[in-house]
């Protein structure tokens, strides 16, 4: 998605407002999402958003997203920002973020989609991971026992044993 951040888009300072550009993370996302599940798909959560550096007015958006892993009924996807100057020719990263979203079916309820089937080093690397984000998700979010987040209960642990040894 490219977007051109105009004055309605910006805080006094000529500076692209979070929610302004957060709106347009989750379009972007939800193209992603209704692809993949080729049906209507709402988001579900956002995981944390970090705004490495600000994007002015008159500078270009350019949002990129792709679903990492498909589950039951829902999708993880992630997403990189990038704004661009057109003057200097240049472009920073933003930020990246990873949405959740749920397909539905015509009745309005949960809808299973399709599997992500990955190919690549990368794709299988993020496949993995978005399996791992899910638990955290799902843990944090009171959805997912602590006895049935493992990964959660182990990077836990090891960050406690890891405080102890400093
Ligand atoms: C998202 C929503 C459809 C989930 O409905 P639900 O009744 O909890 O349905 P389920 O328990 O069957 O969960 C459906 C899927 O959502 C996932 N999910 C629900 N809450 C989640 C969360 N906080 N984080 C990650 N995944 C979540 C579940 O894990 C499940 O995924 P799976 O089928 O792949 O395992 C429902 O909460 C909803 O409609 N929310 C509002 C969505 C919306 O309007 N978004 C725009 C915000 S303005």
């Amino acid at each position: 998605m490219t977007e051109i951040v105009l004055p309605n888009d910006a805080n006094g300072l000529g500076n692209m407002m979070g929610g302004r550009l957060m709106y347009l993370m989750d379009k972007c996302a939800a193209v992603s999402a209704q692809r993949h599940a080729n049906s209507v798909c709402v988001t579900a959560a956002v995981d944390s958003i970090e705004f490495l550096s600000p994007i002015y007015q008159n500078e270009v958006v350019l949002i990129e997203s792709w679903v990492n892993r498909a589950f039951r009924t829902s999708m993880e996807i992630e997403m990189v920002v990038m704004a661009e100057n057109p003057q200097a020719q240049t472009r920073r990263l933003c930020n990246r973020a990873f949405f959740t979203f749920v397909a539905l079916g015509p009745d309005g309820k949960p809808h299973p989609v399709p599997r992500i089937h990955p190919e690549t080093d990368e794709e299988h690397t993020r496949h993995e991971q978005a399996a791992k984000r899910r638990e955290a998700r799902l843990f944090f979010s009171g959805r997912l026992k602590l006895e049935d987040a493992r990964h959660v209960k182990d990077d836990l642990l090891a960050a406690i044993a890891s405080e102890r040894n400093e």
